[in-house]
């Protein structure tokens, strides 16, 4: 059963979509910085510019993304892992957070602090980054539409009892 009204669970999913998809945006900007760097636009801007986004938006709505992800399920019916897209989501989401904090974040905003005196291994970093984790979230957004493989531990739940969360099918 929900635990929030019709209203807080709207309210929420408006929440989810606006930070998720927002990393999704942010991310193909700094894609579009790394490609503009590699065509010789001005390093003394494109990096720096880098370096603040990543610092300022792409970091803290990766934090958000998840947060709001992890509420989206606990306090639906959908659970955090009772359906696979869900728990396939979830395991996406957490390795990239760990990897935007950990690694992505330091190094970008150390590429925004050198400016044109970066070497060609820094500068490739700011397009292939983006890319994977591009296509990571592309991925998670499918599987949020789509919603495959149906639920895990079926046999955990009497089918008289087995409630379909809304939006499902639909
Ligand atoms: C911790 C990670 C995440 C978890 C646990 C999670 C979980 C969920 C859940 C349970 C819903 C259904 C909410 C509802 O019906 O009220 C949902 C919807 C959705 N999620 Fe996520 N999510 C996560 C991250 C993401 C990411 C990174 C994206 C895309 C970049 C994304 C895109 C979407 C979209 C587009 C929907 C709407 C699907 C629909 O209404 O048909 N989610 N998510």
């Amino acid at each position: 059963m929900s635990r929030l009204s019709p209203t807080g669970r709207k309210a929420l999913l408006t929440l989810h979509l606006v930070t998720s998809l927002g990393w999704l945006g942010t991310d193909l900007v700094l894609l579009t910085l790394g490609v503009a760097g590699l065509r010789g636009a001005d390093p003394e801007v494109v990096y720096p510019t880098a370096g603040l986004l990543v610092t300022w938006l792409f970091a803290p709505l990766s934090v958000a993304a998840w947060l709001v992800g992890v509420a989206s399920a606990l306090l639906t019916p959908w659970g955090l892992l009772r359906w696979r897209w869900v728990l396939v989501k979830f395991g996406l989401t957490t390795v990239m957070l760990g990897l935007v904090l950990l690694l992505l974040t330091p190094r970008i905003r150390h590429l925004g602090e050198l400016g044109a005196a970066a070497d060609a291994h820094l500068r490739v970093d700011l397009v292939v980054a983006p890319s994977v984790s591009t296509t990571l979230l592309l991925i998670a957004t499918v599987l949020s539409t789509y919603k495959p493989w149906g639920r895990l531990r079926r046999a955990a739940v009497p089918a008289t009892r087995r409630a379909v969360p809304a939006g499902r099918g639909a």
